[in-house]
């Protein structure tokens, strides 16, 4: 077991929905802890960035719209094995297959608006923390 940090995003329909407490307190129960939180209103530039993986998929377009549409809470969240834990508690991306007892599956109501993003390695946790909290 290792300490761990990953990155963190509610999403705009999160904050909309005013689920932040909710879903931050799934993130606490679990025995995580919020180590940093900003609230952010993302450009295309680094929505674009932060997505780049899927740039060319059809589906790219609504993302973006959906990430620009209101601001979103990114946070550092330090726990044992917190990667691979945060991912669990999120649950799977497609909303159809996503079980209840996840956040995604006991409040995301379609695959874009899915409430939450979280970093899916190790590496990319790194890369994440450092593109929304430790740029330039
Ligand atoms: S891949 O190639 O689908 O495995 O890519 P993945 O790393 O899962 O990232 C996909 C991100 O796009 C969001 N998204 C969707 N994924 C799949 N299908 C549809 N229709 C879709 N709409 C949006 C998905 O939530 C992933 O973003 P994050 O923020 O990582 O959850």
């Amino acid at each position: 077991m290792a300490i761990e940090k990953t990155y963190v995003m509610l999403k705009p329909d999160c904050i909309k929905r005013r689920l932040i407490g909710a879903v931050i307190s799934r993130i606490e129960n679990k025995g995580y802890r919020i180590a940093e939180a900003k609230m952010m209103t993302l450009d295309k530039a680094k929505i674009g960035e932060h997505y780049a993986h899927i740039a060319d998929r059809d589906f790219f377009p609504e993302v973006v719209e959906y990430m620009m549409s209101g601001p979103v809470l990114g946070m550092i969240v330090e726990g044992e094995n917190a990667v691979s834990g945060m991912r669990i508690l999120v649950g799977p991306t497609k909303v159809e297959t996503a079980p209840a007892g996840t956040i995604r599956g006991d409040f995301a109501v379609s695959t874009t608006e899915n409430l939450i993003h979280a970093s899916d390695s190790a590496e990319n946790a790194r890369i994440e923390i450092k593109r929304f909290f430790y740029h330039d």
